[in-house]
């Protein structure tokens, strides 16, 4: 079969944006690169990798979650040579990549999987799951901070509402607080609480779609377990 059916195949990504992997040069197949796009493959024979991952068609499908320490970006490939959530995953032979974004100095929950359909599904805000924040902010939030926070505040024109706000306890002055959403606007939470004027000082995701980070250790990842894919998917 042509060569960007078969990388599609693999959950690479749409055929057309396969095309654009095997003109940079990152195809490989049996250990040669390929530009050329009439390039034929063999599923069952040929060893296809890209950026030197092998690749499988008949792809086993992988998940993980993992504490994303600061100062990684939540990215399968780096631009600038910075450390990406995918090299912190060792000895994992599939191309893998994140489920959605955490900011850089953010710390916490973040999926990684091959499996495109999921990947498609958690970020497209039509299947949005929830999305629990622990947030350290500045200074003492009280009720109303709390009731804006859940009507809704503008910000660069868009409109960001939290479903639910908690105070958990005060921290030498500032609030630690939970913070669910239901979308993923761009740095959603530290929008809202500059909004308010509580900017956060320390954020984490603590938990995504009913699946809590438990306590993985910043940097550790692990396995999801059956029961956990299974609440990813349908969502129960
Ligand atoms: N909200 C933010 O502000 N940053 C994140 O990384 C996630 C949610």
């Amino acid at each position: 079969m042509r060569i960007n059916k078969y990388l599609a195949g693999c959950g690479v990504a749409s055929r057309r944006k396969c095309e654009e992997y095997i003109l940079q040069g990152r195809i490989a197949v049996n250990g040669n690169l390929v530009t050329e796009l009439a390039t034929e493959v063999n599923e069952h024979k040929d060893k296809v990798t890209m950026d030197g991952k092998l690749l499988s068609y008949e792809n086993e499908a992988v998940y993980y979650m993992l504490n994303k320490p600061k100062g990684v970006i939540s990215a399968a490939n780096s631009r600038y040579g910075e450390k990406t959530v995918v090299d912190l995953i060792e000895d994992e032979e599939n191309r893998i990549y994140p489920i959605g974004r955490l900011d850089k100095d953010t710390t916490g929950l973040i999926f990684l999987t091959n499996d495109g359909s999921l990947a498609y599904k958690l970020t497209h805000p039509r299947f949005e799951r929830e999305k629990v924040y622990e947030a350290i902010i500045k200074g003492k939030i009280d009720i109303d901070d709390i009731n804006k926070l859940k009507k809704g505040i503008m910000s660069e024109d868009e409109k960001l509402v939290a479903s639910n706000v908690r105070l958990v306890k005060m921290i030498k002055g500032n609030s630690l607080v939970h913070i669910t959403l239901r979308e993923g606007k761009k740095r959603q939470v530290r929008r809202m609480c500059r909004a308010i004027g509580h900017p956060v000082v320390e954020l984490k995701r603590i938990s995504e779609g009913g699946i809590e980070l438990g306590n993985l250790e910043e940097g550790q990842y692990r396995k999801l377990t059956r029961n956990e894919v299974r609440k990813l998917l349908t969502g129960k």
